[in-house]
């Protein structure tokens, strides 16, 4: 502290198609460096996608969660790489052996592996129902202490967690972290979040936003209020 929204702030690009994906980023273009593209837009667009946000100056996070046998996410994380992404997510969930496979091709094609611990979707009820044990902080942090042996270079997390993950693992870890809301923000369907300048306080390095951003009624003010929010000395 302090930053700016400009190095600090991933978009989440959570848009049905390219058109409004495009205007979204034209509109965005130099106010900020970074872009994630996930599920919903890259199966409806496809790498061109990536390329596209390129082209258009923009650093790109694939937030794909692969999640599959060693040699399958090896190979993935290999794609990503040959479209020049610079971050891409795995499940830590998914082994050992497959962190480590992922871990070396994302190295050999200079992308910046993160590796998601436990969903923040994920509640006690829910992790009890797939075997997972409680508590669910202890789990996270076992999760990210197996990612960063196995050589992945930074975690998603919660802005709830990132403190308790950056004592335990130190300063090199990089932690991304989406459940971002700007003080006066709708929580929509985030249960567990922090402002921008809670979370990296916290510790984050960079802060996934969406909707707080790309559904505000004036989006480039709602960047405006970020950046001045993190360029303030703390108070
Ligand atoms: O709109 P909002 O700011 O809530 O968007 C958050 C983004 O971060 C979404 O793209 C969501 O998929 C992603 N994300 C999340 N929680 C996680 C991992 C990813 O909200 N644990």
């Amino acid at each position: 502290m302090p930053v700016s929204a400009k190095e600090k702030i991933i978009v989440a690009l959570d848009f049905p198609d390219r058109a409004t994906a495009v205007a979204s980023m034209k509109r965005f273009a130099g106010l900020l460096d970074r872009v994630k593209i996930g599920l919903q837009l890259f199966t409806a667009e496809g790498p061109d996608i990536v390329r596209i946000a390129h082209d258009l100056g923009f650093r790109v996070f694939l937030d794909l969660k692969f999640h599959d046998i060693p040699n399958t996410v090896r190979h993935a994380v290999a794609s990503a790489g040959k479209l020049g992404v610079e971050m891409a997510t795995v499940h830590a969930l998914g082994s050992k052996e497959m962190l480590l496979a992922a871990a070396e091709e994302a190295a050999s094609h200079g992308v910046s592996l993160l590796a998601v611990t436990l969903l923040t979707s994920m509640d006690p009820p829910q992790c009890e129902a797939v075997a997972i044990p409680l508590p669910i902080e202890s789990q996270v942090l076992r999760l990210a202490s197996l990612a960063a042996e196995c050589g992945v270079p930074g975690v998603v997390a919660s802005p709830l967690e990132t403190a308790s993950i950056r004592a335990a693992l130190g300063s090199s870890l990089r932690i991304v972290t989406p459940g971002i809301r700007p003080p006066g923000s709708p929580a929509d369907d985030q249960k567990r979040f922090l402002t921008p300048a809670q979370a990296i306080r916290a510790g984050a390095d960079f802060l996934v936003v969406g909707r707080p951003i790309t559904a505000a009624h004036d989006p480039l003010a709602a960047i405006a209020a970020i950046n001045e929010e993190l360029s303030s000395p703390e108070e």
